[in-house]
């Protein structure tokens, strides 16, 4: 492939600029919860786990949890299941669990390894049949809905992935957790990311997402917002559905000490390169 002199500049002073960028994350854990557009677009796919190689090339310990969103809707809608979500959380009987298991926590999991792999990075896979690091409870709906197999993570069990970051190892995380009474449950995988990376003292979180930001009442993005505006947020009605649990993941995982919160747009080309080794940033930091 060759390029032209200004892509080559472009190129050049990023990775430039990046320098400082990647001395400060050295050794440090980064945790990406991967979803949404940039989950489903073919060039999206490459750049983001060609991305997550070069991360850890130089350096850094990423760690990946994925979503599935539209490739569990797309398989449920084909056996004529309905999709059906209160507060932003997937409504899961026994028979769409069948589904999310095959789907979020086989086929996903494996094809990002795959990816990462082929990328040149050694990635490692998490998922719900060889890993049981997420042990969960069922969630129960603040508005006492029926939620089927939802969990919500009581402990990650760190013993593995840590062994694995030692190893230079990138664990991919599918969001699925188990439970002694209810056995696997589906959780939110921005819930997990952030609990991932509290328990892991990550330096970062970053959610990809497919739009960019946490955007008001006027539609307007939001680019930053502080640990209290943010709780407060929580209650506005602009805040539906999949951004629930995102703000809230965010806040937890600040309050607990991840220094740097991020809710990014995942359908922007790098958009995590751009994130970790720019200045600028590409959505909603929380400060
Ligand atoms: N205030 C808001 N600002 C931005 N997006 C919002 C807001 N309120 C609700 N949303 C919705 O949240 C969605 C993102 O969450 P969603 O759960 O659909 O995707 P995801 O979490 O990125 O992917 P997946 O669930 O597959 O892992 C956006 O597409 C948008 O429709
Ligand atoms: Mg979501």
């Amino acid at each position: 492939m060759s390029i032209t002199r200004k892509q080559a500049e472009n190129i050049a002073s990023v990775l430039s600029e990046g320098l400082p960028y990647i001395r400060k994350f050295q050794n440090k854990t980064i945790v990406i919860k991967y979803g949404g557009a940039a989950m489903t677009d073919e060039l999206l796919k490459t750049n983001f786990t060609r991305d997550i190689a070069l991360m850890k090339l130089v350096g850094m310990k990423p760690v990946i949890v994925h979503g599935g969103g539209p490739q569990i809707g797309a398989e449920l809608s084909k056996a004529g299941i309905e999709s059906k979500f209160i507060d932003g959380l997937r409504v899961t009987t026994k028979s769409t669990m069948k589904i999310v298991k095959k789907i979020l926590g086989l086929q996903i999991n494996k094809e990002i390894v795959k990816l990462i792999n082929r990328s040149g990075g050694s990635a490692v896979s998490f998922n719900y049949k060889n890993s049981g690091i997420i042990k969960a409870s069922k969630k129960i709906n603040e508005r006492s809905l029926d939620l089927g197999q939802v969990g919500k993570v009581e402990k990650i069990l760190t013993i593995d992935l840590k062994n694995s970051l030692k190893k230079g190892l990138i664990p991919v995380i599918a969001p699925i957790g188990k439970s002694k009474k209810d056995g696997h449950l589906n959780i939110n995988a921005d819930e997990v990311a952030g609990e991932i990376a509290k328990s892991l003292s990550a330096e970062k979180l970053i959610l990809l997402t497919d739009v960019s930001g946490i955007k008001d009442s006027d539609n307007k993005l939001i680019s930053k917002i502080s640990l209290n505006q943010g709780k407060k947020m929580l209650k506005e009605e602009f805040i539906k559905g999949g951004m629930n649990p995102k703000l809230k993941a965010v806040l937890e995982a600040k309050e607990a000490g991840v220094k740097s919160c991020h809710i990014i747009d995942g359908r922007v080309p790098h958009a995590v390169l751009l994130e970790v080794l720019t200045e600028e940033g590409v959505g909603t930091m929380i400060s």
